[in-house]
């Protein structure tokens, strides 16, 4: 895997795309439709992109509704405006449409925690449990998992598994220990945890409340445990969304990355939206990887066709069947 990113970086710095200027002259929101239209390509955006990039999409969701719309897509080209393992799932799932992903860099921290070398050994320790991997982690991990998840199904991945049998929960040890609270299955973790989602400071969160009693806490279960007890919601990025829009409560306080405070805004202009204070000494709580795709790169990136996310066919096979499991009980419940 290492030696695709390699190839393709090369393959960038071949053409100069690194260095490109674009002339300021260019109306992206122009160009990137003409693109679309010229290559039958769609983009789709994670919640957590910029909001130029969320305006421009042609779908918008969260991992979940990311790899259903990657699955069914008639499009030639998916542009995949999210992160590195998001891109890697569309192609697992399409294998014979171009994926591309506006910066090769945009990776994640979870998925980064989790080296398959050290899994394959952590799993061996545990052979008569089933692996259920959370959806933000590299295709060789899905490839040694039994069942994929995301936030918005992973309780009814983990009650499709029969009771007595074991688990092994990778790589989000705050989403995993959440889920032990909500389903009383007593599942190993692997340590590994979102530099966004953990960032949130309790006390901060306690203190802006009291300025603001009507608010509620709405949070995503990548959240540390004192900060979930806090929450007054807790769900992933598509769940806030919709308890957002439809919770009569006039102010939240919003602790996940604040682009999808975007959507919030743009559904229930009216309410006021407060991104959930983080335990450092600024006010950022942008994920860094994810706020690595610019407009800019986005346009470049569907110029050149590059960079292009390619997985090796034996990996994508057994990641695909992970992920497979996951959409198929997804759907029996109608998510
Ligand atoms: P969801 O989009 O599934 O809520 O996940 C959030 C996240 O951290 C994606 O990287
Ligand atoms: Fe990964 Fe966290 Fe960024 Fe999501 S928000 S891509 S889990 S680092």
């Amino acid at each position: 895997m290492e030696t695709l990113l390699v190839e393709a970086e090369e393959k960038l710095e071949e053409k100069g795309f690194l260095d490109l200027d674009i002339n300021p002259e260019l109306d992206l929101f122009e160009e990137i439709e003409r693109l679309k239209r010229e290559k039958n390509a769609v983009v789709i955006a994670h919640y957590y992109q910029e909001p130029d990039i969320q305006d421009i999409a042609d779908y918008i969701g969260d991992s979940l509704g990311l790899s259903q719309q990657a699955a069914k897509t008639d499009a030639d080209i998916i542009v995949f405006a999210g992160v590195h393992f998001m891109a890697e799932t569309a192609k697992i799932l399409s294998p014979q449409k171009k994926v591309l992903l506006p910066d090769l860099k945009a990776g994640c921290s979870l998925a980064d925690a989790c080296p398959p070398d050290l899994f394959a050994r952590f799993k061996a320790r545990y052979p008569d449990h089933v692996v259920i991997s959370y959806i933000n982690c590299s295709a060789e991990i899905k490839a040694l998992s039994d069942y994929v998840c995301t936030s918005s199904n992973a309780q009814k991945i983990i009650e499709a598994v029969p009771p007595d049998q074991k688990i092994i929960f990778a790589p989000d040890k705050n989403l995993g220990s959440y889920l032990i609270r909500k389903t009383g299955r007593d599942m190993v973790l692997w340590e590994g945890a979102c530099i966004v989602h953990e960032i949130f400071s309790s006390e901060k969160i306690l203190k802006l409340k009291n300025r603001h009693p009507n608010a509620k806490v709405i949070a995503h279960p990548e959240c540390e445990t004192p900060v979930l007890q806090l929450a007054d919601y807790i769900a992933s990025t598509t769940g806030l969304l919709k308890y957002a829009i439809n919770d009569p409560a006039q102010e939240f306080i919003v602790a996940t990355e604040t682009g999808i405070i975007h959507q919030m805004q743009k559904a229930a202009p009216d309410k006021v939206f407060i991104p959930a204070p983080p335990d450092n000494g600024c006010a950022c709580n942008d994920c860094p990887y994810m706020k690595r795709n610019t407009l800019e790169k986005l346009y470049l990136c569907m110029e050149y066709e590059l960079p292009e996310i390619l997985v090796p066919e034996d990996v994508r096979i057994l990641a695909k069947k992970s992920i497979d499991r996951m959409l198929e009980i997804s759907a029996l419940h109608g998510l």
